[in-house]
């Protein structure tokens, strides 16, 4: 019996050696050790033992069946780090192969110059408000001082779209809409940035649709050193220090009086160059104190209050401040366009 103890030791420890996958490691742990395996019928002969010999046979039975589950145990344990590592090596990602490049995107120019004039007039007190793009007659233009037949009104040519509504043609509707939400007695401080639309043909400085940022500072005692002060702040803000402005008399139906803005050349600074036409200025904005008119129609006494108001046209602020030389390059939206200012 000792005899064929050891011999299936042998042949189970030899067996366990060469076997090479988990299903057979299975199949040789039942063949040995399982209830109709070979050691444990082996065992069930132990009864035909003398008394002297079952404790010796036993001993060793026990001996021999721990040697075995060790050795299946060790030599699974050695399979399945295998089968592990031959499945990690399977599915190893190449971290050396050149990824795919993805395209980047970013904000529009156009959208990264009204959010940073939109916070340089925030940093100065004023609230960003909106108005409708779909305008009435009165709020685009007989609020803002332009009655009906008014010859000025020839000075934007509408989009009508009944007698009464249209696109609007500028910002400045906002101006007569929020002073009259104040209610006539409270000072107003309010930037408006908005598409505007006008029957334009389009060119490299004309587009049947733009942007434009208006801006209105109503309250007792404004004057028109605070117009010059404010936007002479946004100039250098935007252009840098070393730029100057200068005030030119102008005409519109809704401030009186009316001034353009006009920026010293960043070539030239102001001697005269090819950019800025030989004048050594560059016209930026249209402002002006805000028409008697335009505040009492609002609710406003005009004896009591006064206010300045401005136009400008973030298009072109950007044209002049990236040296972009046709409108049309903010609608066509080419990438190799836009993209260039992502950093910006
Ligand atoms: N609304 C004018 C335009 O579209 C721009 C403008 C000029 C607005 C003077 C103003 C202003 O508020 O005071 O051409």
């Amino acid at each position: 019996m000792k005899e064929q103890l050891e011999a299936i030791q042998q042949e189970a420890l030899e067996k366990i050696n060469t076997v090479d996958n988990l299903k057979e490691l299975q199949e040789i742990r039942v063949a040995y050790l399982g209830k109709k395996g070979s050691l444990t019928s082996v065992l069930r002969g132990m009864g035909q033992l003398s008394k002297e010999e079952r404790p010796i046979v036993g001993e060793m039975a026990n001996r021999i069946r721990e040697a075995i589950t060790a050795s299946l145990d060790e030599k699974k344990e050695a399979l399945e780090k295998e089968a592990l590592e031959k499945q990690l090596e399977a599915e190893a990602i190449d971290i050396t192969l050149p990824g795919r490049p993805t395209n980047v995107g970013g904000p529009h120019l156009l959208t990264k110059i009204v959010e940073e004039i939109e916070d340089l007039f925030i940093g100065m007190g004023y609230e960003v408000r909106e108005g409708p793009e779909v305008e009435t007659d009165y709020f685009n233009f007989e609020a803002l001082n332009l009655p009906k037949d008014h010859p000025a009104r020839d000075m934007q040519d509408s989009f009508y779209i009944t007698n009464e509504l249209l696109l609007r043609t500028h910002t400045s509707p906002v101006q007569a809409r929020t002073m009259r939400k104040y209610g006539g007695n409270q000072p107003v401080k309010m930037i408006c940035p908005g598409k505007v639309y006008r029957r334009d043909t389009d060119d490299a400085t004309h587009s049947h649709q733009f942007t434009q940022i208006e801006g209105l500072y109503v309250d007792k005692h404004v004057r028109m050193s605070d117009l010059k002060g404010t936007l002479d702040r946004f100039a250098k803000k935007m252009f840098g220090e070393e730029r100057k402005i200068r005030l030119r008399p102008s005409f519109f139906p809704f401030t009186e009086p009316s001034v353009e803005m006009d920026i010293s050349c960043k070539v030239c600074h102001g001697d005269g160059c090819s950019v800025c036409k030989q004048t050594g200025w560059i016209e930026i904005l249209g402002a002006g104190m805000v028409h008697p008119n335009v505040l009492e129609m609002a609710g406003y006494d005009s004896n009591e209050y006064t206010g300045f108001a401005f136009g400008m046209g973030p298009e072109r602020i950007a044209m002049l401040k990236y040296g972009i030389n046709d409108i049309r390059h903010f609608y066509t939206n080419d990438r190799r366009f836009l993209k260039q200012y992502h950093q910006a």
